[in-house]
C-alpha cells in the first residue's frame, strides 16, 4: 500500500485582509521524504504557501493535513507540537548575531523546554552534545564557540539549519535559503539540505528563484503564478521550456 502523504493541501485558498489573493484553489500532496522545490515569479505566493504549512499564515478556506491530521484548528499545545516537527529556514538566517554558534544552535531546542529554563540558559548536557552533533551534520563542528556574526553567509545559514535540527524535524521549510549567497556557498547550503533529506529522510520544501538550482536538487518542481498551482512535475519530466514558461510574464502554463 502506498504511504500516506506527509502533507496534503485540499482546495486551499488564502486571501489577505487587504483582499490580495495569496493562494487560490491549491490541492496537492507531498509524499514523505520528498525534496520539493517551489518556483514562480515574485509575488506568486511561494512564501505564502510555505507559511501556511506551519500556520505562520492562516488559510481562508480549504484544509491542510499533516501526517493525516487536519492542522486547521490546531492551537496551544497541538500548534506547538506542529511547529516543533517543522523546521524553518529563512533567507536572512535569523541568528542572534552577537551570540556564539553553540548558543544559537541550542536555541533550536527551546520548544522542548519550559520558558524559564531557556531564559536562564539552562541547557542539559544531552542537549549540548546534540548541538555538537547537529553542527557536525552541517560540517561546522569547529565553529562551536565562534560568534555567529563572524561566520560567512553560507556558514550562518548552515548554523540556522543545525538550529532546526535541534527540533528533530520531520519537515524543513526553506524560504529562499540561498538568495543572498554566492554560488560556492550556495552549493554548501543546498548540499546540506540534500544530505538531510537523503540520509535522515526529512521532507524538504524549498522556495527558489534559480531554475538551475531547482533542477539540480529537486525530486519534483511545482510552479505558482498569482497564487495558483500552474505546474507540477517530477524532475525526470521537467524541461527547460516548462520553467521558462512559468517565468514568462502572463504566459499560459
Ligand atoms: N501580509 C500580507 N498582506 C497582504 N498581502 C500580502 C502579504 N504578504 C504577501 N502578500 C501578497 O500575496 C502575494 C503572494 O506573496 P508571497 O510573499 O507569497 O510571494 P512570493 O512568491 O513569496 O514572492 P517573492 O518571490 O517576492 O518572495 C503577493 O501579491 C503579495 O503582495
Ligand atoms: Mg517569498
Amino acid at each position: 500500500m502506498a504511504q500516506a502523504p506527509i502533507i496534503s493541501f485540499k482546495d486551499v485558498n488564502k486571501i489577505y485582509n487587504n483582499g490580495t489573493v495569496g493562494l487560490k484553489d491549491i490541492s496537492f500532496d507531498i509524499p514523505r521524504g520528498q525534496f520539493l522545490v517551489v518556483v514562480g515569479l515574485s509575488g506568486a505566493g511561494k512564501s505564502t504557501l510555505l507559511r501556511t504549512i506551519n500556520r505562520m499564515h492562516e488559510i481562508t478556506s480549504g484544509e491542510i493535513t499533516i501526517e493525516e491530521e487536519s492542522i486547521n484548528d490546531y492551537k496551544g499545545q497541538s500548534l506547538r507540537l506542529l511547529r516543533r516537527k517543522i523546521g524553518m529556514i529563512f533567507q536572512g538566517f535569523n541568528l542572534i548575531n552577537r551570540s556564539s554558534v553553540e548558543r544559537n544552535v541550542l536555541s533550536g531546542r527551546v520548544s522542548y523546554y519550559p520558558t524559564w529554563k531557556t531564559i536562564c540558559g539552562l541547557f542539559t548536557k544531552a542537549d549540548r552534545e546534540m548541538a555538537v552533533r547537529s553542527l557536525q551534520r552541517v560540517n561546522l563542528a569547529d565553529k562551536l564557540y565562534t560568534r555567529a556574526d563572524e561566520l560567512s553567509g553560507g556558514q550562518q545559514q548552515r548554523v540556522a539549519i543545525a538550529r532546526t535540527l535541534m527540533q528533530d524535524p520531520k519537515i524543513i521549510l526553506a524560504d529562499e535559503p540561498v538568495a543572498s549567497l554566492d554560488p560556492l556557498t550556495t552549493a554548501t547550503v543546498m548540499d546540506t539540505l540534500q544530505r538531510l533529506n537523503r540520509e535522515d529522510g526529512i521532507t524538504v520544501i524549498v522556495n527558489l528563484h534559480s531554475v538551475a538550482l531547482a533542477r539540480k536538487y529537486a525530486d519534483r518542481i511545482i510552479g505558482l503564478r498569482a497564487g495558483q498551482l500552474v505546474y507540477d512535475q517530477p524532475i525526470e519530466s521537467v524541461t527547460e521550456d516548462d520553467l521558462t514558461k512559468i517565468y514568462a510574464e502572463g504566459a499560459e502554463a
